[in-house]
C-alpha cells in the first residue's frame, strides 16, 4: 500500500529518500511527505499528489540532514490532502512517524488522548499513534520504550518508522502485517517497505519479521521483538537487478511488463520442465510431496488477478490430476470459518506476497491444520515465508499496478503444478509430454502475438470512448474473460464485466445494443460451436463483436467485427495466449483515454490492509 523510505548515514537524506519514494510510488500515490532531522529540529514537508508535486512545492535539497524518513500514501482514514499526508508528529512536533496499515483501535486511543487535552490536526489513525507515542515519551523519556509501549496497546496492522529530535541519531522501525526491510549499506542504513527503494544503495537486506522492531543507529542496527526479546537478523541479497525496476525505454511499466512476457514465462519453467519425461521438477515442493500425493482436496485462495489465475488452476488440476479443487476469495475464506481437513492442501497465489487478505487466509488454513503452499512472485515476501512450501513465479518485479506478467507466470506455475500432481497420480508420461511441449512453445507464441500489437492498438482506438464492455469465454477461457474485464476497468475506468459465455442469456444479454462491444475468447476447442452460437446471439442484437480466435480459423471473420488472431495451443493453455491481446487492448484503450495506466486512480499495487 503506502511506501516508506528511511535513511540514517553520512549522505544528505532528503534527495536519497525522495528518489526511493519515486521507486515506491506504485504502492500508493495520493500524497507524499518527508521529515528530516537536523540540529535545527525536525523539518517536515508534505503535499497531496505525487512525489513530483512535493518536489515542485519544496526544494528538497534545502532539507539538510543525514537522518530522515519519507512516505507515499494510499488513503485509508481521511481524504488525500496535505494535512492527512505523512509524516505525522506528536503534539510537541519533535516525534515524527510514517505508517502503513490500519490502527483499528485508534478511536479508543484518540478518545483517551482528547480527554487528556491532546489535539489533532488530521483525520488519520496514524497521527493518533504519533501523539500517543509522544504522550508516553513525556513520562518514559526513552523513545524505544515509548514506541514499544504504544505498540503493545495497538490493535491492527503497521509497518512504521519513527524519528525524534529527542534521540536524533536513531530510527525506530516496527512491523506487524505490513512489510519492512532494512538496507545494510556501508556506514549507512535504510528502512523501506519494498526492496525497490534500497537497491540503488545496497543489495544487502534484512526482512523484518512479524512483530519485530529494528533500531538503526549511525554505527549499526539491532532487531528485537516488540516485546523486547533480541532476535537474530539474517542478511540476504536482493534477487533482482536495478534495470528490472526501470522503464527501459517503454512509455509505461505496464507496457514493458506486457512485452517481457516471452522471457518471464520462460523463466517460470526454466530448469523445471522435463519434456522427455513429461513431468516437472518443483524443488520447493519436495518437502510436501507425500502430502500432495495423499491430498483429497485442494483449496486455492487469492485476490483479484491472482484469484482469476486460481480459477484456471482449478480447471488444470482437476483435469490433469483429478483432485477436486475449490477456489476461494481470500477475503471470504478468512472470515467464514472454512471447513478444512488435515489432508487438504491450500494454495495461496499472490504476486506481491503481502496481500493482507491472502495472508490472513493462509494463517486460518494453517491454524486448522492444512498444508499451505505459496505461489508467489516477490522473493522473501511474507506469504513466501509463512507458507509450508512454495513455487516462485520468477516474473521479476512487477511495477505496473495492473498485473500482467505475474498473471501469465501464475498460469505457467499452476500448469506445472497440475502436471506435477498429475504425474504423481494417473497422468501418463505421454500425456505429460504433450502438456510440457505446449508450455515450452508458449514464449515464442506470446512473441508472435506481441509482434501484432499495432493491430490490437487500432481496434482499441475504435472503442476508447465506449462506456461498457462485456467479456465472454467458456471453460478455461472464462477466467480469462474475467481477467480481461478487470484489466480494462482498473486502468481505463470503463465499466467491464466478464461472464461465462453461456450465462449471457441469463441476464447480461439485456445490456446488448449497438453501443456495446463484446469480446469473445473463442479458440477452436470442443466448445467452439457453442461459443459461435453465443456470438450469433450478440450479433442478432446488433452488439459489436471482437473475437480472440485461432490464427487458422477460416470462419470466424464472417461473424465478427474484429478478429485478433493467436497461435494454436492446447485448450488448457489458451487463457495464457488470450490474456496477451486482452492486456494490450486494455492498455491501448486506457492510454487513448489519457489515463495513468501505471498508477490508476484509487488503486495500489499491494493491498496490505483489509
Ligand atoms: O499481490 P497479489 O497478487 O496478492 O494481489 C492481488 C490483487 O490485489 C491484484 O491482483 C489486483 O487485483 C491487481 N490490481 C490486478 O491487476
Amino acid at each position: 500500500m503506502c511506501g516508506i523510505v528511511g535513511y540514517i548515514g553520512t549522505q544528505q537524506a532528503a534527495p536519497l529518500i525522495v528518489s526511493g519514494l519515486k521507486r515506491l510510488e506504485y504502492r500508493g500515490y495520493d500524497s507524499a511527505g518527508v521529515c528530516i532531522i537536523s540540529d535545527s529540529g525536525a523539518r517536515i514537508e508534505k503535499k497531496a499528489g505525487r512525489v513530483a508535486d512535493l518536489e515542485k512545492y519544496v526544494d528538497i535539497s534545502s532539507m539538510t540532514g543525514t537522518v530522515g524518513v519519507g512516505h507515499t500514501r494510499w488513503a485509508t482514514h481521511g481524504v488525500p490532502n496535505d494535512v492527512n499526508a505523512h509524516p505525522h508528529t506528536d503534539q510537541s512536533g519533535s516525534i515524527a512517524l510514517v505508517h502503513n496499515g490500519i490502527i483499528e483501535n485508534y478511536l479508543t486511543i484518540k478518545k483517551k488522548l482528547l480527554n487528556a487535552g491532546y489535539t489533532f490536526r488530521s483525520e488519520t489513525d496514524s497521527e493518533v499513534l504519533a501523539v500517543f507515542i509522544g504522550m508516553l515519551y513525556e513520562t518514559l523519556q526513552d523513545m524505544e520504550l515509548a514506541v514499544r509501549t504504544a505498540l503493545s496497546e495497538v490493535e491492527g496492522t503497521f509497518g512504521l518508522v519513527v524519528l525524534s529530535t529527542h534521540e536524533p541519531d536513531m530510527i525506530i522501525a516496527a512491523r506487524r502485517g505490513s512489510p519492512l526491510i532494512l538496507g545494510i549499506g556501508n556506514g549507512e542504513y535504510l528502512v523501506a517497505s519494498d526492496a525497490a527503494a534500497v537497491i540503488s544503495h545496497t543489495r544487502q537486506v534484512v526482512y523484518l519479521n512479524e512483530n519485530e522492531m529494528a533500531i538503526l543507529r549511525r554505527d549499526g542496527f539491532s532487531t528485537k521483538t516488540i516485546e523486547n526479546v533480541d532476535t537474530r537478523s539474517v542478511v540476504e541479497e536482493i534477487s533482482f537487478e536495478l534495470e528490472q525496476i526501470e522503464k527501459g525505454g517503454f512509455e509505461h511499466f505496464m507496457l514493458k511488463e506486457i512485452f517481457e512476457q516471452p522471457t518471464t514465462f520462460h523463466d517460470g519453467f526454466r530448469g523445471r520442465l522435463q519434456i522427455d519425461a513429461g513431468t516437472v521438477k518443483l524443488g520447493g515442493l519436495a518437502s510436501v510431496a507425500d502430502k500432495l500425493r495423499a491430498a483429497k482436496r485442494i483449496i486455492i485462495t487469492a485476490c483479484g488477478t491472482s484469484w482469476h489465475a486460481g480459477l484456471v488452476g482449478e480447471y488444470l488440476i482437476e483435469h490433469l490430476a483429478r483432485v477436486p479443487v475449490e477456489v476461494e476469495y481470500a477475503s471470504e475464506f478468512r472470515y467464514r470459518n472454512p471447513i478444512i481437513h488435515s489432508d487438504d492442501i491450500v494454495i495461496a497465489i499472490s504476486q506481491s506476497g503481502e496481500t493482507a487478505d491472502t495472508l490472513a487466509a493462509i494463517r486460518e488454513a494453517k491454524l486448522k491444520g492444512a498444508t499451505v503452499i505459496g505461489m508467489v512472485n516477490v522473493v522473501g515476501s511474507t506469504i513466501a515465508r509463512e507458507t509450508d512450501a512454495g513455487v516462485y513465479l520468477h516474473a521479476g518485479p512487477e511495477i505496473g499496478v495492473a498485473s500482467t506478467k505475474a498473471f501469465t507466470s501464475q498460469l505457467c506455475v499452476l500448469t506445472q503444478f497440475a502436471l506435477y500432481l498429475g504425474r504423481m497420480r494417473s497422468l501418463s508420461s505421454e500425456q505429460g509430454r504433450e502438456v510440457a511441449l505446449g508450455l515450452a512453445n508458449i514464449p515464442a507464441q506470446i512473441r508472435s502475438i506481441l509482434d501484432r500489437s499495432e493491430e490490437i492498438r487500432s481496434i482499441a482506438l475504435e472503442y476508447a470512448n465506449v462506456s461498457n464492455f462485456l467479456y465472454l469465454g467458456r471453460g478455461y477461457n472464462f477466467p480469462a474473460a474475467l481477467e480481461g474485464a478487470l484489466k480494462l476497468k482498473e486502468i481505463s475506468y470503463i465499466h467491464a464485466e466478464g461472464y461465462p459465455a453461456a450465462e449471457m442469456k441469463h441476464g447480461p444479454i439485456a445490456l446488448i445494443d449497438a453501443e456495446l462491444p463484446v469480446v469473445f475468447i473463442a479458440p477452436k476447442d470442443e466448445i467452439y460451436d457453442k461459443i459461435l452460437s453465443n456470438i450469433e446471439e450478440v450479433r442478432a442484437r446488433s452488439g459489436k463483436v471482437i473475437v480472440i480466435a485461432d490464427e487458422d480459423d477460416t470462419h470466424i471473420h464472417t461473424v465478427a467485427n474484429h478478429v485478433i488472431r493467436v497461435p494454436r495451443t492446447l485448450p488448457m493453455l489458451a487463457p495464457i495466449l488470450a490474456s496477451i491481446p486482452l492486456q494490450l487492448l486494455a492498455y491501448y484503450i486506457a492510454v487513448e483515454r489519457g489515463c495513468n495506466v501505471d498508477m490508476p486512480r484509487n488503486l495500489a499495487k499491494s493491498v496490505t490492509v483489509e
